[in-house]
């Protein structure tokens, strides 16, 4: 009770310093309302009028009577139609602000600033006894409205920490608002126009910006699209006399936090406050999480970035060892059987370019078919590098190479090398069936074999032997299209003529022996 009276003595005050202000209003209105009468009422007086009432309504609403702020609000609708004669005879509008006049200095004339009783009641302020118990009603409602709204038992920053920005061309108005804040703990600045608003919010942290709506000027729904512009750490709050829901809409798409209709009161300006700022503590929280999280991410990404490109350098520094060691070891059979170097290397380009072509990974086949004649290494050099024609026995064991190579490359953990090994185990294998080790036919065949035999017979046939000169592409290519089907996969055959100027490209750079 003791800070109710506090707060009463704050409005009794402010409303003590701006009594002038009030009758200088309704003489304004006083005016107006003879003038229709005398049929005199020019646009200037009429806009006075309007304005006069507008603010003396949200007032006069604000400092408890109710009646007054009525009143105020017909007087306000009587003399809003800019350029259209004031609808209404003049007697009753003589009669409203007469009842308005008489409101007023009743109240302002019982008051007595330090009349307060020993029991705590204020006699005769503005804020009288009925007040006092609103506004204790208003700390239960107010209490109420914590617990329902969840505000109550969650972590609450100190008031006195919270910097609010009231801004209301309405010194009474804007006074009373400070007032209650202030004496609910806030810390506050108060400014009586946007222009002066936008000047705080640039040089201060401000929490909250409480704005009216109507003021000269910038009015507070251009103030606060500003400041939800340029200042989005501040919470925004309208309040306004004007009892329009499009304006209250306009101010929630923007962004604002809540709109507040004159009058208002002490609960409902608190609470408004309170649940304001704690949208702004749970949205400044989330940005807080969400900023960390990108940073998170950012350092995370770059490492794993950073990591993959270990990886990958690694990796590429293994293929090309791994490449490396290929080749040498095909330029090292060089020394054994010459021309062998040459040959590998061809066979190895014929099967990129028809891998290519199936959808297969050329590199690898490529690389792998570099192998396809390694098991020729535990063949005799009598019959490998036999110049005549050989016997049936050292046929079949030339043939072995193929299953030699195959026991030499498969095991390891390397998915190139089991690539190879099925390269050199059905290099030899023939599509009818008819070829070795194992007489496979048709597609029973790996794709990759019957690649490589294609590449390796059209190779064998154009190069040179000692017992004969290579063969001409064309006559190669007729020879091996009487193969089809038999020797060759026809639909691979087809496909490595069809790159027959690319094979030749190959031949051009890769001299035939
Ligand atoms: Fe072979
Ligand atoms: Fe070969």
């Amino acid at each position: 009770m003791t800070e109710l009276i506090a707060l009463a003595d704050g409005l009794r005050a402010i409303l003590e310093t701006n009594k002038d202000d009030f009758q200088r209003r309704v003489t304004t209105l006083e005016q107006a309302v003879a003038a229709v009468a005398a049929g005199s009422l020019h646009e200037q007086l009429r806009a006075s009028a309007q304005r006069d009432a507008h603010k003396l309504a949200g007032s006069l609403g604000t400092f408890g009577l109710p009646r007054g702020s009525d009143l105020a609000r017909e007087l306000e609708q009587r003399f809003a139609l800019p350029g259209r004669p004031v609808q209404s005879d003049g007697e009753h509008l003589a009669n409203v602000v007469g009842a308005l006049r008489g409101e007023l200095d009743a109240k302002l004339a019982d008051r007595h600033p330090d009349a307060l009783d020993p029991g705590g009641v204020t006699r005769g302020a503005l804020v009288d006894v009925t007040d006092i118990a609103r506004q204790a009603s208003d700390d239960r409602e107010l209490r109420r409205a914590m617990f329902e709204t969840g505000l109550a038992g969650t972590e609450q920053i100190a008031p006195s920490s919270r910097r609010i920005l009231v801004v209301d061309d309405d010194p009474p108005v804007r006074l009373a608002l400070a007032a209650i804040l202030a004496d609910a703990g806030y810390d506050i600045r108060d400014v009586g126009s946007a222009r002066e608003a936008r000047h705080v919010l640039t040089h201060e942290t401000i929490d909250l910006l409480l704005s009216d709506v109507s003021m000269p000027g910038e009015t507070g729904i251009d103030l606060i699209r500003y400041a939800l512009c340029e200042h989005r750490e501040t919470a925004t709050l309208l309040i306004s006399a004007l009892e329009d829901p499009g304006i209250a809409q306009v101010a929630m798409d923007f962004g604002a936090y809540g709109y507040l209709s004159k009058p208002v009161r002490r609960t409902e300006v608190l609470i408004g406050v309170m649940n304001a700022l704690r949208r702004r503590d749970i949205e400044a929280r989330e940005r807080a999480t969400r900023e960390n999280l990108e940073r998170v991410v950012a350092l995370r990404t770059s490492a794993l970035s950073d990591a993959l490109q270990r990886v990958e350098a690694a990796a590429t520094q293994g293929r090309v060892l791994q490449a490396e060691t290929i080749h040498r070891w095909a330029q090292s059979a060089e020394n054994r059987e010459p021309g062998i170097a040459r040959h590998v290397k061809r066979v190895s380009h014929y099967c990129a370019l028809l891998g290519h072509a199936f959808g297969l990974h050329a590199e690898s086949l490529g690389l792998a078919s570099v192998l396809h004649d390694v098991g020729k290494l535990a063949i005799p050099d009598s019959i490998l590098l036999k110049p005549g024609p050989l016997t049936a026995d050292e046929r079949l064991a030339i043939e072995t190479h193929a299953q030699i190579g195959y026991d030499m490359l498969s095991g390891s953990c390397s998915s190139l090398l089991d690539m190879a090994a099925v390269i050199a185990r059905t290099h030899h294998e023939k599509f009818d069936g008819s070829g070795y080790p194992r007489g496979l036919a048709g597609t029973d065949i790996p794709l990759e074999g019957r690649i490589a035999a294609v590449a390796d017979v059209f190779d064998a046939l154009t190069s040179d032997r000692v017992y004969r000169p290579g063969w001409t592409v064309q006559a190669t290519i007729t020879s091996m299209r009487s193969e089809r089907d038999k020797h060759f996969d026809p639909v691979v055959l087809e496909a490595f003529i069809s790159s027959i100027d690319e094979v030749q490209a190959v031949r051009s750079g890769v001299r035939p022996r």
